[in-house]
């Protein structure tokens, strides 16, 4: 099974991808999560990558598109990928679907996640992971079970990231609105395009997933 979730910062994608990828096998690629190793590590792509994701705005597609292609092609991916946060503008898609093609991969489905805009600033600005094992939480809405220790790995340091703050959240709506809202259509055409209700409860969000992977599976 190969899907895309699709959805405004703070829609949900990384959240929802974590849980299939527990449940169901299949290997969560997140574009973002890859960038910021490569900031992290200071490699080339990092060092170009930084300042354009502090500010917001979106990393060439060049960069993204080379960086997607060899990741494609690892062991876990055998069963399959959600890619959550890729593709994100045209070129982008248009270049998955010669990926696709090139290595006779099948695209099952694209889930939109749709959530209000006034909902999304709350929802990063509250947003933290553990250290450790990654493992996201929110201040209101996913909070850890006991204070300052993560759920799944007892870590006790947690990170905010550095565009997570409202200004930046503002420069990142307004360029899914611009770049990324603009490929949905793409996918509309092809009869994969299915959307679901972001705004409900996660657990509810994750059940409306798995109804939509049951019938295209
Ligand atoms: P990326 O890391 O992809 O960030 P994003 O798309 O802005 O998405 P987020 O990770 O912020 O949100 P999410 O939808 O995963 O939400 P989450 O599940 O965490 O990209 C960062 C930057 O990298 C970009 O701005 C760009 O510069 C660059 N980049 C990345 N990919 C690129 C590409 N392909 N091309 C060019 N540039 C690229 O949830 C958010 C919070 O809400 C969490 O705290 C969570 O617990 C909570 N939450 C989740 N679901 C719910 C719910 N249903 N109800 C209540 N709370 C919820």
């Amino acid at each position: 099974m190969n899907l895309i979730l699709l959805g405004p910062p703070g829609a949900g994608k990384g959240t929802q991808a974590k849980r299939l990828q527990d449940t169901h096998g299949i290997a969560q690629i997140s574009t973002g999560d890859m960038l910021r190793a490569e900031v992290a590590t200071g490699t080339p792509v990092g060092k170009e990558a930084k300042a354009v994701m502090e500010a917001g705005e979106l990393v060439s597609d060049d960069i993204i598109v080379r960086m997607l292609a060899s990741r494609v092609s690892q062991p876990d991916c055998a069963k399959g990928f959600i890619l959550d946060g890729f593709p994100r503008t045209v070129p982008q898609a248009q270049a998955l679907d010669h990926m696709l093609v090139d290595t006779q991969l099948k695209l099952n489905v694209v889930i939109e996640l749709k959530v209000d805009d006034s909902a999304l600033v709350d929802r990063i600005a509250g947003r933290f992971t553990c250290a450790k094992c990654g493992e996201g939480y929110h201040d209101s809405f996913k909070p850890t079970a006991k204070a300052g220790i993560c759920d799944a790995c007892g870590g006790t340091e947690f990170i905010r990231r550095a565009d997570d703050n409202r200004e930046t959240v503002v420069a990142r709506l307004d360029a899914y609105h611009r770049q990324t809202a603009p490929i949905l259509p793409h996918y509309a055409a092809k009869g994969i395009l299915r959307s679901v209700d972001g705004m409900a409860d996660i657990d509810v969000v994750a059940k409306q997933i798995d109804a939509i992977l049951t019938q295209v599976g």
